[in-house]
């Protein structure tokens, strides 16, 4: 079947590859030249495990355009992949789907069925149907239907090929019927709702996991607080099924693309609807509280901060991703910069993306603000260089390859030998037999 989407994001990018590798004829629509030219030359503008190998075996039946009219000729079925980034209101833009409804609309030129992938508010399908509606050729057919995507990056082709479930928000049969036959080769349970609803699962989806992070991480602190150990604590309670044992790690806070952005999305649309959803609001201050208590942790162990010089393992919001979007390291790093520290960073794949956008203007707030933060932040390109002469390391990302260091190395390397652990990733007792000081989160 022939299928376009617009918008080539980790969402549509990740949908445009998979599509094509279930045997359809894609057509991805991106009006960033730079990445347009990426993806034409056969590149994957972003790093997420397996992605480039499967466009390359599918790239037969894969195209990159900048044209929304060749879009809507393409195929009767269009997604709409583009971003919603959060304002300043904590509310999220809606510019770019606007944009996008209004241009599709003006092509239409027969039936078509536009479908939501972007994470977004409710009602949002019925405000893209009334600019469509006003702004294509009087009469045009049109349905839009909601079809989220759960997938993480990092893992966005596992969670792609086998997801838990698919969801289609659908306004008529004829719609379902459309998004079946795209899905037809796909083995998951198949949830359809109105649109209402399918909208409204992915920021409730999204709202609880992000609720799950942050009562571990409240639980972590009553365990420092009374001397029990979280990773205990996390088992204890995981393995009733009611609960289960998925997204109970304690750490530094959730960050990425979508927790932080979506939780506010979902605490302002429930506002607006008259609701006050003070739970969530919460979840965002313990999330906050998070990384106010890291920071802490280093001040109390290193005392002066001013002029100490601080290694940074970690600076992607999690691992298998170059993506820093609200990641924990941003904050910490802020924070000590402002304290007068002195920062070097190594990442496995951030710094190489860090590096390129400090060459680039600050297109959008996103590049502004991480242009700022690694100012006069020294960016290593290898895991045991960052380490040399520093009074403390920091461990921000559980990457693999920060699994099982060569710790005599590094001791050696170090000035002070203070490791602040905000992932959990080493065992206390074996990091004190080596000689460190070793802090983590919630033992
Ligand atoms: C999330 C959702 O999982 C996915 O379904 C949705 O489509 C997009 O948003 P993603 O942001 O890619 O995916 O990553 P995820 O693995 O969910 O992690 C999000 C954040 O939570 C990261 O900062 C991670 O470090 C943190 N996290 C996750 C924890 O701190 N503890 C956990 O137990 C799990």
């Amino acid at each position: 079947m022939k299928v376009s989407i617009v918008g080539t994001g980790y969402v549509g990018l990740v949908t445009g590859v998979l599509f094509a590798d279930k045997g359809h004829d894609v057509l991805c629509i991106e009006n960033n030249r730079h990445k347009l030219q990426k993806l034409q030359n056969g590149q994957v503008p972003f790093y997420e495990p397996g992605l480039q190998e499967l466009m390359t075996k599918n790239k037969s039946r894969l195209r990159f355009s900048d044209s929304i009219e060749e879009g809507v000729k393409h195929a009767k079925a269009i997604f709409v992949a583009v971003g919603t980034p959060a304002l300043a209101s904590g509310e999220p833009d809606m510019t770019y789907i606007e944009r996008v409804a209004m241009e599709i609309a003006q092509y239409l030129d027969g039936y078509r069925l536009i479908v939501e992938k972007s994470t977004v508010p409710v009602h949002t399908s019925e405000k893209i149907h009334e600019t469509i509606k006003r702004f294509a050729p009087q009469g045009v057919e049109f349905e839009v239907a909601s079809n989220p995507e759960f997938l993480r990056e990092g893992q966005a082709l596992e969670d792609a090929f086998n997801p838990d479930r698919i969801v289609f928000g659908v306004p008529s049969v004829k719609a379902e019927k459309i998004l079946s036959e795209i899905y037809k080769d796909f083995s998951a349970p198949l949830i359809v709702t109105n649109v209402n609803s399918a909208e409204i699962i992915k920021h409730a989806a999204n709202s609880f996991l992000a609720m799950k992070i942050s009562y571990i991480n409240a639980v972590a602190s009553i365990c420092e607080l009374s001397g029990a150990n979280i990773e205990e604590v996390a088992k204890g309670i995981g393995l009733d099924r009611r609960i289960g044992e998925h997204f109970l790690r304690a750490g530094v806070g959730y960050g990425g693309s979508c927790f932080p952005k979506d939780v506010d999305a979902f605490v302002n649309i429930s506002r607006e609807l008259g609701y006050d959803f003070a739970l969530l609001e919460e979840v965002q201050k313990i999330n906050h509280r998070q990384k106010k208590r890291f920071l802490k942790k280093i001040k109390e162990t290193l005392w002066v901060v001013k002029n100490k010089t601080i290694a940074i393992w970690g600076l992607s919001f999690k691992p298998n991703t170059d993506d820093m979007r609200e990641a924990p390291a941003l904050d910490v790093i802020n924070e000590l910069k402002r304290e007068q520290a002195k920062i070097k960073i190594y990442d496995p794949q951030a710094i190489q993306k860090a590096n390129e956008i400090l060459q680039m203007p600050a297109i959008d707030n996103h590049t502004q603000h991480l242009q700022q933060t690694l100012q006069d932040v020294e960016l290593c390109s290898c895991a045991y260089d960052v380490v040399t002469d520093v009074d403390c390391l920091l461990i921000l990302t559980e990457w693999a390859e920060f699994d099982s260091p060569d710790w005599e190395v590094i001791k050696q390397k170090m000035k002070q030998k203070i490791v602040i652990d905000g992932r959990n990733m080493y065992d206390p007792k074996k990091m004190e037999q080596l000689g460190f000081i070793y802090k983590s989160v919630g033992r």
